[in-house]
């Protein structure tokens, strides 16, 4: 199968998912307890954020997905339509296609001719050099190189990788001698809290922490590989949902971390920002609407979260996304069995407002 191949069948096995939406989603365990009286005026709400050092004008983004092919240019064409018209940043799939062949630059390039001004980020792996990270950044002009870390997807595609003990030097080298910031990212398997301080301690200056609750890239490979090669289903529930890692990161300092997988709502925006996250990326939600319905679809529906999330910060009394962080969550099901095994005292985030003394 050709790399073009590989990216066309991602992007129809990643849409069919999300037709189907049968994960498990641990968003679905976080519930913002309802203050009557807490509500400010919708018009007093700011989403506007800063990820990495550049500003955004609302908490969310569209995350990476694709290039390298005819197909997946097309794709990557609206996508920063809707991120231009919309205002809100946008990530390249993996670039690795461009680095092993040029003739499929335009498929990338054309999220920046789109885009002039927009927040744009490159995408490589965790193999690339130094000069090969540049060539991305330099092919769409990013403003931040995202790295992605899929050691799961790798190992169940027949083709991937199989040496992953450089990754952390190959980051580190790439976060210390870079002209833009990086970002480091799962893609859909989660990162842990040491890993987020390990990243942290490397240079890198945001962490998305990619878990499992929406695209399953564990499923996506296994359903492309031939019937003939061992199945690899087992392992389909493999890493920790996005909920999880925010609160296993409660504390990590000195990194902006970000939170993609499984993000279906303006609600679950709420609450991944009300666990701690800067930003959210989406993904597989985004490319379902744009591929169901067109361009102008998804505009419609990313402008419509901007007005959604506004509303639902007006009635939690939240100025600005940083001040969700004050409000109530109680943390239920798998999720709270996850923090107790993890150390992480639940009924704190059920208590923020008692514990500063300001409930309304
Ligand atoms: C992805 N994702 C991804 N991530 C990355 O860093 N490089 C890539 O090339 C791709 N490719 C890709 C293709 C398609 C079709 C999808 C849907 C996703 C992963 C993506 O950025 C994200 O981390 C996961 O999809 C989880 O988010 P969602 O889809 O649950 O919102």
């Amino acid at each position: 199968m050709t790399i073009a191949d590989r990216k066309n069948a991602h992007v129809e096995l990643a849409a069919d998912q999300q037709r189907r939406a049968d994960a498990v989603n641990e968003f679905d365990d976080v519930g913002f307890v309802h203050h009557a009286l807490a509500g400010i005026d919708c018009i007093d709400v700011s989403l506007s954020v800063s990820v990495a050092g550049m500003d955004s004008p609302a908490p969310f983004f569209i995350n990476a997905m694709t290039g390298g092919s005819e197909h997946t240019g097309q794709i990557n064409r609206a996508l920063a339509i809707a991120a231009r018209a919309t205002g809100i940043p946008i990530a390249s799939g993996s670039m690795s296609a461009y680095l092993k062949d040029a003739s499929v630059a335009d498929s990338f390039r054309v999220l920046r001719l789109e885009n002039p001004d927009g927040i744009v980020m490159a995408n490589i792996n965790a193999n690339a050099t130094l000069e090969q990270a540049r060539r991305a950044v330099d092919l769409v002009s990013a403003n931040i190189l995202q790295i992605h870390v899929n050691a799961v997807q790798e190992v169940v595609m027949p083709e991937g990788d199989r040496h992953f003990a450089h990754w952390p030097g190959h980051i580190e080298h790439i976060a210390s001698n870079l002209d833009v910031p990086v970002m480091v990212k799962e893609v859909g398997f989660g990162l842990s809290r040491q890993t987020i301080s390990r990243l942290r301690d490397c240079g890198v200056a945001a962490a998305d922490v990619g878990g499992r609750g929406g695209t399953n890239f564990a499923r996506i490979e296994n359903e492309r590989r031939p019937g003939s090669l061992t199945d690899y289903s087992f392992i389909r529930h493999w890493g920790q949902s996005t909920a999880a890692c925010l609160l296993d990161a409660t504390g990590v300092s000195g990194i902006d971390i970000t939170a993609t997988g499984g993000i279906r709502s303006p609600l679950d925006i709420a609450r991944a920002l009300a666990l701690g996250a800067t930003a959210c990326g989406v993904a597989g939600r985004f490319l379902r609407v744009l591929l169901d319905e067109d361009v102008d679809g998804l505009i419609t529906t990313i402008n419509g979260w901007t007005v959604q999330l506004g509303q639902i910060m007006a009635v939690l009394g939240a100025p600005t996304p940083a001040a969700l962080t004050h409000s109530d969550l109680v943390i239920t099901g798998g999720l709270a069995q996850f923090c107790q095994a993890r150390g992480i005292a639940t009924d704190t985030y059920a208590q923020r407002t008692q514990k500063g003394r300001s409930a309304p």
